[in-house]
């Protein structure tokens, strides 16, 4: 049976030998990404290439990376689902498109990893009133020797892809475009009718799984309306635990060798065998993998952002061991052990992780150890007919999942109404679904107009401020909507109005100077060498893309900005207007927040 190992090494070889150069995959954890939190996809960190920016690597790229994503969270447990995984990656940039891109990675899974073909299922995008049909891929899965009956056609909802769903879901400047999925049959799962009358592949029930999808980048929301992107671009995901339980044959992911150490491990931390609770095991396993992964990039459990997100990982885990008869303050080492095994060499990951990563997780589950008394303590005081009301607020506040309130309701001899749960659990996604619109819609992500005349003026704030304020003052954060641009900084003293009045100054001079914007492709060492400022918390390719303000692409030295950013900028300073410093604040010992318009 092939290792994961193997599947890594044989995926990478196939693309380079077509050509293909691999790419550093980026931090699990964004810091300076305004739009997410996490990495989702391997695309992610792509996006102004695929908008037609120059790579420095090139246009035909590849890679494996790491990705999170909490909206699956409830889903873990049914054997398909993990919240940590892992994106098989390779891009065209305005390079190749759906004939080798199809023909390749057909090759590759029914060749190279051999994969039943009778148990692999194509789909394609039906068209509707905007976007045609695709019938270049239909047809090319037709001469592929592709059956007509694996070959099936769906609409918007799932043979389309951007970031933000649909194509009228997509913010101004989001790109997408049509996909064509790969479905593997599990005979072993079958149908039942509660998902749905008849079984297809997109069905939910298990039947069929995808693990993989092509989307063919070829549209970019402008002016409300799909409009085409200069360039043809390919963007490949594999899901690669997917891969691997297809491979095997067996739906189950916890049983590939990207986990069954973390399994063992754990059976042996509650004296039970995975068959007896293979959902907790699953969750378990799950969060505390994706919980190693988080805190390696740094993050530590908190009530905010990304380390709300670890706290929640920890503290599900914990109740599930709970449940799995484990001690209250289970010893997490050998847990996280058998995931560092797995990964070793992997992500900078090795064992000697285990100290820091563990003690992060350990410091938590004492901190969880006060919060579950006190939520008992909590729920002792509640009435028998309090308890479906409160059961969310347990869930909320406390981090009870619904099935240690059953449990506990259960006890007094009371049956819990799980249906208020649901609705208020309903009610609260909805409600923190438009809050995550609202920071995406926050970001950069949103490259219009005035978020990109805002993102080159952000350049200005920072060079200006270290003119005014010293060199050291360092970048800790940016988010910029179409109505502000906000700059969080390090400094060691406030700035003085005087100051920042004058750092205003310096910016408005520089735009008004006309300088030239433009974008570099360099070695990492003579991008340092420049004085390009980079984001300290940011690991970086060999090669990177600056951008600079001033000066030319002979002579980047003399440019008066130099950072270490991806884009998009505005190609003059010319382009941004006035820009007047609303206010700063402090946000922190020594950092401090700069809104500007
Ligand atoms: N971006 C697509 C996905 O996440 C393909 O890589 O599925």
């Amino acid at each position: 049976m092939m290792t994961h190992r193997e599947l890594r090494k044989s995926y990478i070889d196939f693309f380079k030998k077509r050509d293909h150069v691999q790419i550093e995959p980026s931090s699990l954890v964004l810091y300076n990404d305004p739009t997410t939190l996490f990495t989702s996809a391997g695309m992610q960190p792509l996006i102004s290439n695929l908008l037609g920016a120059k790579h420095p690597m090139g246009t035909r790229l590849i890679d494996i990376q790491p990705c999170f994503r909490s909206v699956d969270i409830d889903e873990v447990g049914d054997g398909r689902h993990t919240t940590f995984f892992e994106m098989m990656g390779n891009w065209s940039l305005g390079d190749y498109f759906k004939k080798e891109q199809i023909e390749w990675y057909w090759t590759f899974f029914t060749e190279v990893l051999s994969l039943p073909k009778e148990k692999l299922y194509v789909t394609i995008f039906e068209g509707n009133k905007e976007i045609p049909k695709d019938i270049e891929s239909e047809t090319l899965w037709k001469k592929l020797g592709v059956a007509p009956s694996h070959i099936r056609e769906y609409d918007v909802k799932k043979n389309w892809w951007s970031r933000s769903g649909p194509p009228e879901s997509m913010p101004e400047g989001e790109v997408g475009g049509p996909s064509s999925e790969l479905f593997f049959e599990f005979d072993t799962v079958l149908h039942t009718p509660r998902f749905g009358s008849v079984c297809h592949p997109n069905c939910e029930c298990g039947h069929y799984v995808e693990i993989a999808n092509s989307v063919f980048v070829e549209y970019k929301k402008s002016n409300n309306s799909l409009q085409l992107l200069p360039q043809k671009n390919v963007d490949f995901g594999g899901g690669f635990d997917r891969i691997m339980a297809a491979i095997q044959n067996n739906p189950d992911l916890f049983t590939t060798d990207l986990f069954s150490q973390i399994i063992t491990s754990l059976e042996e931390l509650a004296n039970k065998k995975y068959e007896s609770q293979k959902s907790e095991f699953q969750v378990i396993a799950d969060h505390i993998k994706a919980s190693v992964m988080i805190c390696k990039a740094g993050i530590t459990p908190s009530n905010k952002e990304q380390g709300y997100v670890l706290r929640r990982l920890i503290r599900r885990s914990l109740v599930k061991m709970n449940i799995l008869g484990c001690s209250m303050k289970p010893d997490i080492k050998p847990l996280v052990k058998s995931i560092l095994t797995i990964y070793d060499g992997l992500y900078d990951l090795s064992e000697q992780d285990n100290g820091t990563i563990s003690k992060t997780i350990q410091d938590e589950i004492e901190r969880f150890d006060e919060t579950l008394r006190r939520g008992l303590k909590y729920f002792n005081k509640l009435n028998n007919d309090q308890l479906s009301e409160q059961a969310f607020n347990l869930y909320q506040t406390y981090g009870f999942p619904l099935e240690v309130t059953q449990e506990l309701t259960a006890q007094r001899g009371v049956t819990l109404d799980t249906n208020t749960f649901h609705q208020m659990n309903q009610t609260h996604k909805k409600l923190s679904k438009k809050a995550s619109i609202g920071f995406f819609k926050g970001g950069l992500a949103d490259q219009s107009e005035q978020v990109v005349i805002y993102h080159t003026a952000t350049h200005l704030i920072h060079q200006a401020l270290r003119d005014v304020l010293g060199a050291g003052v360092r970048q800790e954060g940016s988010n910029i909507t179409g109505e502000r641009l906000r700059f969080d900084f390090q400094s060691s003293f406030k700035p003085t109005d005087e100051e920042i009045q004058e750092v205003q100054n310096i910016v408005n001079e520089k735009i008004s100077e006309k300088l030239p914007v433009y974008n570099l492709a360099l070695p990492k060492s003579e991008a340092e060498k420049l004085g390009a400022l980079s984001f300290f918390r940011e690991k970086y390719a060999d090669t990177v893309s600056i951008y600079c303000i001033g000066g030319s692409a002979e002579q980047p030295d003399v440019a008066y900005s130099k950072e270490f950013c991806g884009g998009p900028h505005v190609i003059n300073t010319d382009a941004i207007g006035k820009i007047k410093i609303d206010n700063v604040k402090k946000i922190g010992s020594s950092t401090f927040r700069l809104y500007a318009s």
